[in-house]
């Protein structure tokens, strides 16, 4: 029996979910589990106020359990926030797989994953996110409707990464002007730290505008193809958080800004796609602020992938979505506005407006 193999206090150490730093009153947590495919998977619906949880799955060789968990936790939760700022009727829902997206993804062990999204009959609404393609969305909405970013052969809106580039293009706009007074991003050093499906996009909006272009990534030859193709430098530096930029623009996991790098930052503005890229919101946020540098935040600025996805439900068009996304740029100055007036950070004001629209909706709905 547990009861006397565990001591109360080693019990309460080990609060293996409701007890995690990461969870936030999460609606819903729902472990994945089938033996034939070795799908494991953990779907996180953190609220649905707003409207059915709606958020990538992320397929990541997590080195533990936890580390999966904490990241499904934080992950769905952001995206409470992010629908909620960019005014989508959405909730907040993110889904990982465990496990190596290059060797263990197969149809099969997507279809299952689709059976697990199909047997919460639409309170969670899937899509792509890092480990994942078009072609798997596909293999998803074989087995249920609730997914989104599949083919437009399909009838869907396809990767929805060059749209996220294009709101975090908007987002780092409004901060040059905030910051420097010029939306202008010519001339500007630009760190792209990850050069994926955003991370290229990006470059790509970049270069166009005649910023400088700096980008970092794992994957060496990703970095000499995008070269080549942008006439983008290559960064050679032994520490990135040290680079002589006027913006950083993570675009590749979360929490690089952290405790070994937020003291290093060069940079004016921090702007990129990454999802919660503050280890600490509370604590890194006031740094960087403390510090002087503007942070356009990731949930609001990376929006624009989650916009498009949902013209797939609201059924409007691409040029629509693009317009919807271009308000990035505006929505940002208004954070920059509020977060100045009430004396407190960038992220935090997000936060804030945010959740004043979810109260609202709850006081109105009376749920
Ligand atoms: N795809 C979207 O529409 C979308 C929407 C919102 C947020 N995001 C977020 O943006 C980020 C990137 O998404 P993506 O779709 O481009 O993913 P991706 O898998 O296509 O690209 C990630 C890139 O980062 C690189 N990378 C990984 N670890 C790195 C490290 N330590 N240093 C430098 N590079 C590293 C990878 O090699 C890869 O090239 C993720 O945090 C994702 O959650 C994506």
């Amino acid at each position: 029996m547990i009861a006397e193999l565990t001591t109360q206090n080693e019990l309460q150490k080990m609060d293996p979910v409701f007890g995690q730093l990461s969870f936030d009153d999460h609606e819903q947590i729902v472990f994945c589990n089938d033996k034939d495919t070795g799908l494991k998977a953990i779907i996180g619906i953190h609220n649905t106020v707003l409207g059915p949880a709606l958020g990538g799955t992320r397929m990541w060789n997590y080195t533990n359990e936890w580390e999966a968990l904490n990241d499904v936790l934080r992950l769905s939760r952001g995206m409470t926030y992010k629908s909620a700022i960019t005014g989508l009727n959405l909730g907040g829902g993110k889904a990982v797989i465990i496990g190596d997206a290059k060797t263990q993804k197969t149809p099969e062990l997507m279809r299952k994953f689709g059976e697990f999204v199909h047997s919460l009959s639409g309170k969670y609404i899937t899509a792509e996110d890092v480990g994942m393609q078009t072609e798997d969305m596909d293999t998803v909405r074989d087995v249920t409707p609730y997914v989104t970013g599949i083919s437009e052969s399909r009838g869907g809106s396809g990767n929805p990464s060059a749209v996220t580039a294009y709101g975090v293009y908007m987002g780092m706009k409004a901060a040059a002007k905030y910051k420097f007074g010029s939306e202008s991003l010519a001339g500007k050093k630009v760190l792209v730290q990850g050069i994926g499906n955003v991370g290229v996009a990006l470059v790509g909006y970049l270069t166009k505008e005649g910023a400088i272009v700096i980008i970092t990534d794992i994957n060496e030859a990703r970095l000499q193809e995008v070269s080549a193709q942008y006439g983008a430098e290559i960064y050679t530096g032994i520490d990135l958080y040290l680079a002589d930029v006027d913006v950083y623009a993570p675009c590749a996991l979360g929490a690089t800004i952290n405790d070994q790098t937020v003291f290093k930052i060069k940079a004016s503005i921090v702007a990129g796609g990454a999802n919660n890229q503050l280890a600490n919101e509370a604590i890194h946020g006031k740094i960087l602020r403390e510090r002087g540098i503007l942070y356009a935040p990731d949930f609001l600025i990376n929006a624009g992938g989650l916009i498009n996805v949902y013209g797939e439900i609201e059924h409007y068009d691409k040029a629509e979505a693009m317009r919807r996304t271009e308000n990035i740029y505006n929505t940002t100055l208004e954070i920059f506005d509020y977060a100045v007036k009430n004396n407190i950070g960038t992220h935090q004001a997000a936060f804030i407006i945010a959740q004043n629209r979810i109260d609202q909706r709850k006081k109105e709905s009376g749920k």
